[in-house]
């Protein structure tokens, strides 16, 4: 396959040149670009010699065979990494003023960006801003690591491993052989982790999801056939699935919300397995927010409720399904919550499962009960998060082949016809 890797000028560069040999060793011809500020830190002469190829940062070069398009056009796979903030600026305004830029104009292939900066930068409104159209542009911005920068300073901005980098860029050209299974040609959207609102530069609010039961149900319905794009908030990258998976990565709810309301134009199934801030910060400070003596409160506005939303507006024949995390309280049990919430949510299936205390989050064992719109138990199932999930998707496809036996609409609420819990038992 024809990669190009795009270097720009950061401290992280080094670590592109690890990624350059992963890249090599499995087989790839790579054509590495970088800015002039990369080659600061890294130098032309050892691009060259690992990659086979000439290096150049200009357009002015190998004017003859117009290679300011040519590499672009020719890529089966963009890579940026490191990507600067500088980068992702120049890339989300369209800027063509050096060939790795141009580059990014002309490719038609999946592009793949590892952003490295420092937290400041990162959580900077420009830089989220920035980042926020390039995903909806298609572009696929991994989230960096939080760990030790260049100085002294930690925290979200660090470079992912080159293993992480190449594993979710190559996920998402591995080669789709035709699907077999009870779920091929099935469109299906997965949200898993846990989404975080930031606070600061530095701070966020979040919460324990690890993406894993998310993961679990993109793995199962992967291997029934499905065509699966999961759509990762904050997960750690070396739980995200390597192959047969597209991943999308988002920060926060309104990431969350926009993605999943684009995809739910063509799924057939979306399923809301991610943990959703429901309150977000008013405003994220771009200074790190100091002790005071004053107690400040922080001002907190309301979240979209996604599933309610997709639940709401479902076309004909897909199928929406939700989680929810009940501890249970003064005022009702896990199940009794379960029921209250999946009237109100009126997703087609809400798998109910107790959390807290060691269950639920992490990489420990599940049971969930699944719920119908109106709260009646249709099916329960337990074990590892595996076999949660696929006691799931034999629930989602019970609901889909009941739809393919139901003719006409009924009145659901969805505009699709309801659920009948007697073919789902
Ligand atoms: N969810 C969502 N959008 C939100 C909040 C939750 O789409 N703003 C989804 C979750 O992905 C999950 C389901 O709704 O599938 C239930 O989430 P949960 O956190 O259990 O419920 P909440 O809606 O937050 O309700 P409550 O706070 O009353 O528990």
């Amino acid at each position: 396959m024809h990669v190009v890797l795009g270097v720009s000028g950061g401290i992280a560069a080094y670590k592109a040149v690890l990624l350059l040999r992963l890249l090599r060793e499995a087989g790839h011809d790579v054509r590495v670009i970088p800015t002039d500020a990369a080659l600061r830190f890294v130098g032309a002469p050892t691009w060259e010699a690992l990659s086979g190829h000439a290096v150049t940062t200009s357009v002015f070069e190998g004017t003859e065979s117009v290679d300011h398009v040519r590499f672009g056009r020719e890529a089966e796979l963009v890579i940026v990494a490191p990507a600067t903030a500088d980068l992702l600026a120049r890339a989300a305004t369209g800027q063509a003023d050096d060939l790795l830029t141009a580059t990014l104009l002309t490719a038609s292939c999946p592009v793949v960006m590892a952003p490295a900066m420092h937290t400041e930068m990162w959580h900077h409104p420009a830089t989220v801003a920035n980042v926020a159209t390039l995903r909806e542009r298609g572009v696929t911005v991994l989230e960096p690591d939080d760990g030790r920068l260049t100085g002294t300073d930690s925290g979200p901005g660090r470079l992912l491993d080159p293993e992480a980098i190449a594993a979710a860029a190559l996920a998402l050209v591995a080669p789709r052989g035709p699907r077999t299974g009870s779920l091929a040609g099935v469109r299906v959207v997965i949200s898993a982790g846990g989404t975080r609102e930031p606070l600061d530069p530095v701070r966020f609010l979040g919460n324990r999801s690890s993406g894993r039961q998310g993961i679990a149900l993109a793995r199962v319905a992967a291997e029934r056939g499905a065509d699966v794009e999961l759509v990762a908030a904050n997960v750690e990258p070396a739980l995200l699935p390597t192959s047969g998976i597209t991943v999308t990565a988002v920060e926060t709810t309104a990431d969350l919300h926009h993605v999943m309301t684009d995809r739910a134009r063509t799924a057939d199934v979306l399923i809301m397995a991610a943990a959703v801030a429901d309150f977000r910060p008013a405003r994220a400070e771009g200074t790190k927010i100091k002790k005071r003596a004053d107690k400040t409160m922080i001002e907190l506005v309301q979240s979209p409720d996604i599933l309610r939303q997709l639940a709401t507006s479902a076309t004909d024949g897909q199928v929406v399904v939700g989680f929810a995390a009940e501890t249970g309280d003064d005022s009702g049990g896990v199940l009794e919550h379960g029921r209250d919430k999946a009237r109100r949510k009126g997703a087609d299936l809400l798998a109910v499962n107790r959390v807290g205390n060691g269950r639920g989050f992490g990489d420990v064992p599940n049971a969930v009960v699944i719920l119908d719109a109106t709260g009646a138990e249709v099916a329960t199932a337990e074990g590892s998060k595996d076999d949660v999930a696929a006691g799931l998707w034999d629930a989602i496809t019970t609901v889909r082949n009941g739809r393919a036996l139901v003719s006409g609409g009924d009145g659901h609420p969805n505009g699709h016809p309801a659920p009948d819990s007697t073919i789902l038992r």
